[in-house]
């Protein structure tokens, strides 16, 4: 058990059939990455981020935790957004959330699942800060559905708020910042229309003066 054989041979049928429809793949990609798109997205094993929007290796640089969450202490999801506009300067970053999401339905809940307690109590404030229209919603699979929609619009205002790309803007640089949600059950990706592509956008308590 100590190698995964089934993982290698899936490997190799892999790579050997891209390589079989572009026999230059693999070379041109280990040259350069080129990635217009940053997607941040739940760790969640159904929701792989190249495979649901039908790309390739190269095409997307890629982020996920477990909810979806942009903290602004993070340093590993920081990391990543900087790269990613600084360096290589990708034009859209994608929050993607998904609907039955298990870590916010876990911080909906009272139980305690450990040290992942400490990361879902961000989604917890998402919840206080919404808490008056999902208090009125009865169904609980209804209620978890919105909270995972907030999360994500919640989210890209973090994305928003971040030095990184509040300079960008300032910079002139071309960049928007999305929200989207997919359900598992029928592989559908919904745009939830919250866009941001300027520092005119978002809430002066969060402006940055840049020098
Ligand atoms: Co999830």
């Amino acid at each position: 058990m100590r190698i995964l054989k089934n993982l290698f041979d899936s490997n190799r049928k892999w790579a050997k059939k891209i390589k079989e429809t572009d026999p230059d793949f693999f070379a041109k990609l280990s040259r350069q990455q080129n990635p217009e798109y940053l997607w941040i997205g739940c760790s969640d094993s159904r929701v792989p981020s190249n495979q649901i929007v039908g790309m390739m290796p190269g095409e997307i640089f890629v982020h996920r935790n477990i909810a979806n969450v942009v903290i602004h202490t993070d340093l590993n999801c920081l990391s990543v957004i900087q790269f990613a506009v600084e360096v290589l300067k990708v034009k859209h970053i994608i929050v993607c959330g998904h609907y039955g999401c298990g870590g916010i339905k876990a911080a909906m809940g009272k139980e305690s699942y450990g040290l992942i307690d400490t990361w879902l109590r961000h989604i917890k404030d998402v919840y206080r800060y919404h808490q008056d229209k999902l208090d009125a919603i009865e169904d609980e699979q209804e209620k978890l559905n919105l909270l995972c929609e907030l999360n994500v619009i919640e989210q890209v205002a973090n994305v928003c708020h971040t030095s990184i790309v509040q300079k960008a803007w300032e910079s002139g640089q071309e960049l928007s910042v999305h929200g989207w949600i997919y359900s598992i059950e029928d592989g559908i990706l919904k745009d939830l229309d919250v866009c941001v592509d300027g520092v005119h956008e978002i809430s002066d308590t969060y402006k940055v003066k840049l020098p």
